[in-house]
């Protein structure tokens, strides 16, 4: 076995890529993949939201940045529920650039390639590993893609998360160029659509010409009780919660779908 590395990714901040992430995440689990998400954030919001999902408090037993440190994440992975883990980050992870200045000086392979050689070991051990990263260009994004098998990209239908994805096509190019690694845009999800909202037509309709079948069909409404995960962690009994579940159940298909279709084709060749 050897883990599907995914990322969720778009450089505009704020956009859904961790509640993405994390919610996807909760429901791997729940169909008995074994999953692991790799908080690769300074910000810490995927831990945040899985810690409180298993109703943990707010302390980090091991930063992802220490094991980057000891150059072996293995012990930071932490249990959050029957076949769901955590790699944490903290603050401590903005130390990260600064750290690959020192330890890879001018290699800009090896300075890209970190989180893919520290992963390696992990992917025995999982089905399914998803990168959560920054709303940057940066060493964070770089190494994530590079780690990466697949990236998604998360377009919020708004005219900056639009502009935004945009540049994320030819930065994959520019990385598998430049980086001689495999990465497979998966396609392009919406997210947070309001029910009658003029703009977040208009955002889809200029999408759906411009990446046709990269779009892809799910999408992502906006959602109050979604956003109140962020305070609750994902919570999974009630009748709203059953809906959400649905949501983003209906994304998921597609994902290992699109993977799946992906992987048929590699053979085939
Ligand atoms: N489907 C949704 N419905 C309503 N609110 C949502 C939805 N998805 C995400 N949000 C809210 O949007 C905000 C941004 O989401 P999130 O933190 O997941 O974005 P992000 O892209 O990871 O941000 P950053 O770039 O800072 O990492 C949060 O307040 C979150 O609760
Ligand atoms: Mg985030």
């Amino acid at each position: 076995m050897s883990a599907k590395v995914i990322n969720f990714a778009n450089f505009k901040g704020g956009v859904g890529k961790t509640t993405t992430t994390t919610i996807l995440a909760n429901i791997l689990s729940q169909f008995g993949h074994n999953t692991l998400v790799i908080d690769f954030d300074p910000q810490g919001n995927s831990s945040d939201m899985l810690m409180k999902t298993a109703g943990l408090g707010d302390e980090i037993p091991k930063s992802i940045f220490e094991g980057i440190q000891q150059q072996d994440i293995t012990d930071c992975v932490m249990y959050i529920k029957q076949d769901l883990a955590l790699i944490p980050s903290d603050f401590d992870l903005i130390g990260f650039p600064l750290f690959l200045n020192k330890t890879t000086k001018n290699d800009l392979m090896k300075r890209a390639y970190l989180l893919d050689y520290l992963i390696e070991p992990l992917r025995a051990k999982y089905d399914y590993i998803i990168i959560d990263t920054p709303p940057t260009i940066s060493d964070y994004t770089n190494n994530a893609v590079v780690a990466s098998d697949y990236v998604s990209i998360v377009m919020q239908t708004h005219p900056w998360s639009f502009r935004a994805s945009k540049h994320f096509i030819p930065y994959l190019q520019e990385m598998i160029d430049e980086y001689d690694t495999n990465i497979h845009l998966l396609g392009i999800v919406p997210v947070m659509l309001k029910t009658d909202g003029k703009m977040d037509d208009y955002i889809m309709r200029l999408a759906q010409q411009e990446y046709k079948e990269h779009m892809f069909s799910s999408e992502i409404k906006h959602s109050e009780r979604v956003k109140r995960y962020a305070l609750s962690g994902i919570t999974n009994d009630l009748i709203h919660d059953k809906r959400i579940k649905k949501m983003y159940g209906k994304l998921l298909s597609e994902v290992l779908e699109r993977v799946e279709q992906h992987e048929r084709r590699y053979i085939e060749q």
